[in-house]
């Protein structure tokens, strides 16, 4: 598929204690899309966002990114770490530089950018992630929703063209949930392929454009939003339930499925009997 940035063809994933977490997983990511990965403990999410940027390396399959095969070369897997970006679930794990500025600019002196254009391109993220005041601070004495945001601002600043976030606002407050959102969807509308791992089918149903169900290491559906919830069945098999949304609208039995709760509301408002408790 032309659309397709990157493709998992048949792709298996054992670890070294023979667990398997992934199994004959197909899956064409779209590009420019929003794609959210749902699926219950263990369905095999993180293993598969890890085969995304090369960091695992599958047993069996290949993947390919805009129809070249992965390869697991020194050379190559920095040119597509270049393409992929990810953020991992925890920031600890990711957060290796004293400090908030040096964090940012490492991997764009692994990129290989002279010293004025890292300054430049720290000083922009700083300003941009409103981090100015916390430059010099380390980043491990930073708060969890800060940290989330400092590993997001050190991934962006290199400017990848797809963006692997693996829960991204889990722990996190509302406002800063809103704030990993907005730079991801402000990246979304510039063309960046935007990929996200979650529980949350509230939150999946709203923002995804694509959504992959995954349960025992198997993409057991995937679609738009509307095609996946159509089918309740797997969304249970998968540990998962019905979003708030579809659940009220399938009760009511409205088969235009709204986007939001704000859309809901204005449905709502147009049907006679709501309108008199609304109005009221
Ligand atoms: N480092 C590891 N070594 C061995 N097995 C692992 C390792 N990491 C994950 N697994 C196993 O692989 C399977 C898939 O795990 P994975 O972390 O990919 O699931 P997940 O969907 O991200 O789950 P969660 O929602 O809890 O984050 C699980 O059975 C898990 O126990
Ligand atoms: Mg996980």
């Amino acid at each position: 598929m032309s659309n397709t940035i990157i493709a998992l063809k048949n792709i298996g994933y054992k670890y070294k204690n023979n667990t398997v977490a992934l199994n004959n997983v197909n899956l064409n990511i779209p590009l420019g899309k929003r794609v959210a990965l749902l699926g219950g403990n263990g369905a095999g999410k993180s293993t598969l966002m890890m085969l995304l940027n090369g960091i695992l390396k599958p047993t069996s399959g290949c993947l390919e990114f805009q129809h070249t095969p992965y390869s697991y070369t020194k050379k190559r897997l920095f040119e597509l770490r270049k393409n992929v970006g990810i953020l991992f679930h925890e920031p600890d794990l990711q957060l290796i530089a004293p400090t908030v500025f040096e964090e940012i600019s490492f991997g764009l002196i692994n990129l290989g950018y002279n010293s004025t254009t890292v300054l430049n391109k720290v000083n922009e993220t700083l300003i941009s992630f409103n981090f100015s005041d916390l430059a010099h601070k380390s980043p491990h004495q930073l708060s969890s929703g800060q940290k989330k945001r400092v590993c997001l601002a050190a991934i962006l600043a290199m400017e990848p063209n797809v963006i692997v976030c693996d829960e991204p606002t889990s722990s996190l407050d509302p406002h800063n949930s809103d704030i990993i959102f907005d730079a991801l969807n402000q990246l979304n509308s510039i063309g960046k392929t935007i990929i996200i791992s979650t529980h949350d089918v509230n939150q999946a149903y709203e923002w995804a454009d694509f959504i992959v169900v995954m349960n025992n290491g198997e993409i057991t559906i995937s679609g738009t939003p509307e095609q996946v919830f159509a089918n309740n069945d797997i969304i249970k098999q998968a540990g998962l339930k019905l979003p708030v949304i579809v659940d009220l609208c399938n009760f009511l039995g409205i088969n235009s499925l709204p986007k939001n709760i704000n859309e809901l509301k204005k449905q709502l408002a147009f049907v006679p009997d709501f309108k008199t408790e609304l109005t009221h």
